[in-house]
């Protein structure tokens, strides 16, 4: 096992009615600015339960942060902030909404030229302005992370940021959001939260059993609440443990002491940016072509992955790794999701030389767990995915 420093100081406050207990987290003179997306916590109750507990405070709203928040959006909002003098922030929705808190928590107190360069700087990010959310879409366990991706319309850019300094001081999970969302969103959810668990599992050996077997147990509980959330996402007990499952996911614990492989979501982004598909969507299309491409590489993993997920107990370790991405991506096609490129867009014949391109010109030459995985090898996998 490798060494490692592990610090998470974010409250959680899950459960049914959890919202109601915002007051007593936020201290009682703050101004608060309170961050939504496109309006789906206005049609489910979840604007007015917030709005409700928080009678009390002054509340300024910002509205509108699209899927994949974008910096000219959120640079609307920094404005905000500055003229009203907030001193709190409040995410209500799910990890774009979060993520894009996240940045102008960092931005309000940014003292250089632009804060665009939070996202290219590549300095962890130490301070920023307090915030917490409530999630309304389990997924990406930005809700208990310090990391944050933002999305540029203007240069067709997608990239990530992060620190310390960006935990939220609390997040509260009612596992009642869920009963709003629509498949398409669940499906992803699920598709995303998973691909966590093998960014930090699908590497090789460390000898770090309990870390392996948290992993596992959050994939076995993905795949086990999957077709109940998928049937009915009212389902409170499915709900809780697919929410909890989510933010366990990444919240720091399973990739303690262990490799972190990552290259999945370094391309998945290039795909989001360049043709805006859903994030989630992204990963189901390179994960399992990343696990051939690099097969000899992971096959221990993978067989072991193989074994203890999906049951696959005879063969050598070559055939089970082989069978262990052919049912990763049957699961991904269980819940609707298409694992191909062209299945998303026509114009995808040049994606992989694209996508190499831009990883030499930042620099971005050796990815994935042993960081070997180069541009050209990025290409190869895309290719593989048309
Ligand atoms: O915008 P509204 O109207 O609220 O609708 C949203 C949005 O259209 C809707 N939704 C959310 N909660 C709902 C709901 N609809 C009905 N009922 C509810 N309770 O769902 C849509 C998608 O929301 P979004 O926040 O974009 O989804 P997700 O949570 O999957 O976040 C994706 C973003 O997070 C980034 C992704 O790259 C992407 O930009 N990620 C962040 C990570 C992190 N901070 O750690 C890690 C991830 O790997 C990921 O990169
Ligand atoms: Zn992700």
């Amino acid at each position: 096992m490798n060494n490692f420093e592990f610090k998470n100081p974010t409250k959680i406050l899950f459960g049914e009615g959890q919202i109601e207990n915002l007051s007593k987290e936020i201290p009682k003179n703050s101004k608060i600015l309170m961050l939504y997306g496109g309006g789906s916590i206005k049609k489910n109750g979840i604007y007015d339960q917030v709005k409700e507990a928080l009678s009390n405070y002054e509340v300024v709203e910002f509205g509108g942060i699209p899927a994949n928040p974008e910096y000219s959006v959120l640079m609307k909002a920094l404005k905000l902030i500055k003229n009203e003098n907030i001193d709190c922030l409040l995410a209500v929705g799910g990890g774009s909404v979060i993520d894009g808190t996240k940045f102008l928590s960092a931005a309000a107190l940014y003292k250089g030229d632009s804060p665009w360069n939070l996202l290219t700087d590549n300095k962890p990010i130490t301070e920023g302005m307090p915030f917490a959310t409530v999630l309304t879409l389990p997924a990406t366990g930005s809700e208990m992370n310090s990391g944050a991706v933002i999305t540029r319309e203007e240069t067709k850019e997608k990239l990530a940021m992060g620190g310390p300094g960006l935990f939220p001081v609390f997040s509260i999970l009612d596992p009642q959001v869920i009963r709003s969302i629509p498949q398409r969103q669940l499906a992803n959810g699920i598709t995303d939260a998973f691909t966590h668990v093998l960014e930090q599992y699908m590497t090789y050996p460390t000898g770090a059993l309990l870390q392996d077997r948290f992993a596992e147990s959050i994939l076995q509980t993905l795949v086990e609440v999957a077709p109940a959330i998928l049937k009915d996402p009212a389902d409170y007990n499915a709900a809780s443990n697919f929410m909890w499952s989510c933010t366990m996911a990444l919240n720091g614990l399973i990739q303690q002491g262990v490799p972190g492989d990552w290259a999945v979501h370094a391309m998945g982004h290039e795909l989001t940016a360049l043709y805006g598909i859903d994030h989630a969507r992204t990963l189901a299309i390179v994960g399992p072509n990343h696990y051939r491409y690099n097969f000899e590489s992971k096959k221990v993993k993978l067989a072991q992955y193989a074994e203890r997920i999906w049951n696959i107990v005879e063969g050598t370790v070559e055939e089970k790794a082989n069978i262990g991405i052919e049912k990763t991506e049957e699961f991904f096609h269980s819940l609707g999701i298409n694992t191909k490129l062209s299945e998303y867009t026509d114009e995808y014949s040049e994606t992989g030389s694209i996508v190499s391109k831009r990883f030499t010109d930042r620099g971005w030459t050796g990815l994935g767990e042993h960081k070997t995985l180069t541009p050209s090898d990025a290409e190869k996998i895309i290719e593989m995915s048309y």
